[in-house]
């Protein structure tokens, strides 16, 4: 069953023609004029559109190139007088599904819809499957400035051999995109990329989650489990927030990376495996070595190959073509027009300090292209109350070219102030300004209501 238009300006044929694809049980609207048709399909849903050619005001290929604007994949089926050839293949041209010459009967146009209906429910599912074909084609990693210029090559060399890399940076700074590039760049692309969080997961679930467990091992086992490290054998698994891995599975990981072997939980016979381990982190884990969070051996195992993927805010000259990606990204995805982002509002953008990284731009411009009201274009004025300037954490983290002095100065005198534990007179001699400017300035900002307390 499906939803059909039909437009004709001849009430006899209409309603006929109406009645014979009710029977079959379609879901039928007919209308006479082709301005009411061209409404209807751009207002509702429907599976197929089947009109006459002579008409009044538009004729059928008019109709057939404007219902294409608005409705790229309905498909239209066109009625056309007998004799009349030319019609029916400037209709073709113009991307009808198919023509039906005048006069017909029911088996005709029956054969005819069933069989447009077919083809437009294929372009759908092949609409569906290409989404999730996409969401496994290799992503690309953006950027031409020179820290992401230099990860490519690094992900280039480490793609082709086997060692273990540790990924660091913020979060939302692209650690699992890396991640995805380094296997689709070796030679186990066509073998599994797993995932596994350490963070999300108790000790117990992440061990057989990891390594799997026999039957009967622990109340609940009913039955063998395979664990990540089998089921990606030949490939790449990707170890989330390492640091958050408790101590015995620590040890049990490093048998894994030294010596391909383990047990699954509950068993005693060894299982090999070649798996590719890239792990990732947003903590010092140096620190946690010196704290006996985490082991020594582990870590120097893992770090192997390190890459660092530096914060947004330092690397603002990547943020313009970034912009652009994800706009051209969301266009293609929801099959919708690109949308141009204005200079002023890509400056915006590059001053700001991103403390969520690649992720939060990507945020920012699809909350854009839903609330924009302006056709073919990202303005300033629209993003700019989402970008709030927020202190820097320390002096030293921020990358401050390009950014208003005014902003820079409220961050060192905040960030000042905050070091001497709202000490004014001490803060005013570190900076080398009077207490009375301080003051001032402080007074001006509350007044302002951009400082709460001061
Ligand atoms: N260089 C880049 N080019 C294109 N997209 C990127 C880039 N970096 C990050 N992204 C996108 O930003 C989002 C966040 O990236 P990703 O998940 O890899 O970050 P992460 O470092 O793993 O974050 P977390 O620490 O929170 O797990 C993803 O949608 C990713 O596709
Ligand atoms: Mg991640």
């Amino acid at each position: 069953m499906a939803r059909i238009l039909i437009c004709d300006d001849q009430e006899m044929m209409r309603d006929s023609l109406a009645a014979t694809l009710a029977r079959e049980e379609h879901d039928v609207v007919a209308c006479g004029d082709p301005g009411v048709a061209l409404q209807r399909v751009s207002s509702s849903r429907f599976d197929l559109l089947i009109t006459d050619y002579r008409m009044p005001r538009m004729n059928g290929n008019e109709l057939l190139a404007q219902v294409r604007k608005v409705r790229p994949d309905l498909p239209v089926v066109l009625m056309t007088a007998f004799g009349t050839v030319e019609n029916a293949v400037a209709a073709m041209k113009g991307g009808a599904y198919d023509f039906i010459p005048k006069p017909f009967d029911g088996a005709q146009i029956k054969l005819v819809v069933d069989r447009a209906i077919e083809h437009g429910r294929l372009v759908n599912e092949n609409q569906v499957l290409r989404s999730i074909v996409d969401q496994n084609a290799p992503r690309p990693l953006v950027g031409s400035g020179q820290s992401m210029e230099m990860i490519k090559a690094q992900i280039t060399k480490v793609a082709a051999s086997s060692a273990t890399v540790l990924i660091r940076g913020e979060s939302g700074t692209g650690k699992e995109l890396v991640a995805r590039a380094i296997h689709q760049f070796s030679p186990r692309a066509q073998k599994p990329f797993l995932a596994v969080n350490c963070a999300a997961l108790s000790e117990n679930l992440l061990e057989s989650e990891l390594f799997g467990h026999e039957r009967g091992a622990f109340t609940g086992a009913d039955r063998l489990r395979r664990g990540r490290f089998e089921l990606a054998d030949g490939g790449t698994l990707l170890l989330d927030e390492i640091s958050e891995i408790a101590p015995s599975l620590q040890a049990k990981l490093l048998r894994v990376l030294q010596e391909n072997q383990f047990e699954r939980v509950g068993s005693s016979s060894t299982q090999s495996v070649d798996v590719r381990v890239v792990a990732t982190t947003n903590r010092d884990l140096e620190q946690c070595v010196e704290e006996g969070k985490f082991r020594g051996d582990l870590f120097y195992r893992l770090n192997v190959v390190p890459i660092e993927l530096p914060p947004l805010r330092q690397r603002s000259g990547d943020i313009p073509e970034l912009c652009r990606h994800f706009l051209h990204q969301i266009a293609r995805r929801t099959n919708t027009a690109y949308r141009h982002i204005e200079p002023e509002a890509i400056r915006l953008l590059q001053r700001y300090n991103w403390p969520g990284n690649v992720r939060e731009l990507q945020n920012i411009i699809e909350r854009a292209i839903v609330l924009e009201t302006q056709p073919g274009v990202i303005r300033a004025q629209t993003i700019e109350p989402w970008l709030r300037v927020r202190p820097l954490p320390s002096s030293s983290d921020g990358d401050f070219s390009g950014r208003p002095l005014a902003d820079m100065e409220k961050q060192v005198i905040l960030t000042t102030l905050d070091q001497f534990h709202g000490h004014r007179i001490k803060t005013a001699r570190a900076l080398g300004i009077g207490v009375r400017t301080l003051g001032m300035k402080l007074k001006k900002w509350k007044e302002e209501g951009e400082l709460i307390e001061a």
